[in-house]
């Protein structure tokens, strides 16, 4: 038989568990493309293993995505901290995509950050900005879940983890996030669906790891760095070299600004 995705997740979270020799995890954040220098900010890396080296963990293909987990301890908590996640684009189906968010919550973690670079479908939004998810809408057509699995979705993105941001960052944008499937870029055309159907935001990541989180009962914080403009809502074409630099540039303030909220969860 083969194993479920449940007990693979208990698995890894087992190894994780002997390789970081620590019992229990409180927090764990994904970091996006732009977010990755955040976790220095996070706490004292006690252990770093790359992320391939636990079971069901695939090593991530795309550039700006490291592929590590990090252990960090920041006084009397535990934080994990993935530097780099597998996208539903790469092919290797749902299952794949949240396989490290259910690893997390088997190891004990209540509190998932996920972090993402997003385009900008908000024109209020400056480049380099972080926004923080309100909600989100799935045009992946995907879900991470199967069977009779009808899990509420009404409060993805915890009221009460919002407003502890909002504590900490009273400016703090808020928005709602659409996920493509990708890999490419959407056109101005879906750009301008996207506006229409609500969205402030556009990428291809997190939902499906939001889903997961909530599934397994864990309180999800989702934060976006805007790393360009959408397609079509200016002149300049897009392009994923872009998409890094903006993240290089910003990665300082919005590292802190994460540190500082994730300080107070
Ligand atoms: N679209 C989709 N994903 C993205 C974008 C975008 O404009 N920017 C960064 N990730």
């Amino acid at each position: 038989m083969t194993r479920t995705p449940q007990a693979a997740a208990e698995q890894a979270a087992n190894e994780l568990r002997e390789r970081t020799g620590v019992d229990g995890y409180d927090i764990a954040l994904v970091m996006g493309s732009g977010w990755a220098p955040a976790a220095d900010l996070l706490g004292d890396a006690k252990h770093e293993l790359p992320s391939s080296e636990l079971s069901g963990f695939l090593k991530p293909a795309v550039d700006g995505h490291s592929g590590t987990i990090r252990s960090i301890g920041d006084g009397d908590r535990n934080i994990l901290a993935f530097l780099g996640r597998t996208h539903l684009y790469e092919g290797h189906g749902t299952d794949a995509v949240v396989h490290g968010v259910r690893t997390a919550v088997a190891a004990g973690a209540r509190t998932i950050v996920l972090t993402n670079a997003a385009g900008g479908i908000n024109t209020d939004y400056a480049v380099g900005s972080p926004v923080m998810l309100s909600d989100h809408i799935n045009m992946t057509a995907k879900s991470p879940l199967s069977g009779a699995d009808f899990v509420d979705l009404s409060q993805t993105y915890s009221p009460e983890l919002r407003a502890i941001a909002h504590d900490v960052v009273p400016d703090l944008r808020e928005g709602v996030y659409a996920a493509m499937p990708g890999p490419h870029f959407e056109t101005p055309a879906e750009v301008r669906m996207l506006r229409a159907l609500g969205a402030d935001l556009v990428g291809m990541s997190t939902v499906l790891e939001a889903i997961a989180a909530r599934a397994a009962g864990a309180q999800v914080l989702g934060m976006s760095l805007v790393t360009n403009i959408a397609a079509g809502l200016k002149g300049a074409n897009l392009d994923h070299q872009e998409v890094l630099a903006t993240g290089r540039d910003s990665a300082e303030t919005v590292g802190r600004l994460l540190a500082d909220v994730v300080a107070k969860l």
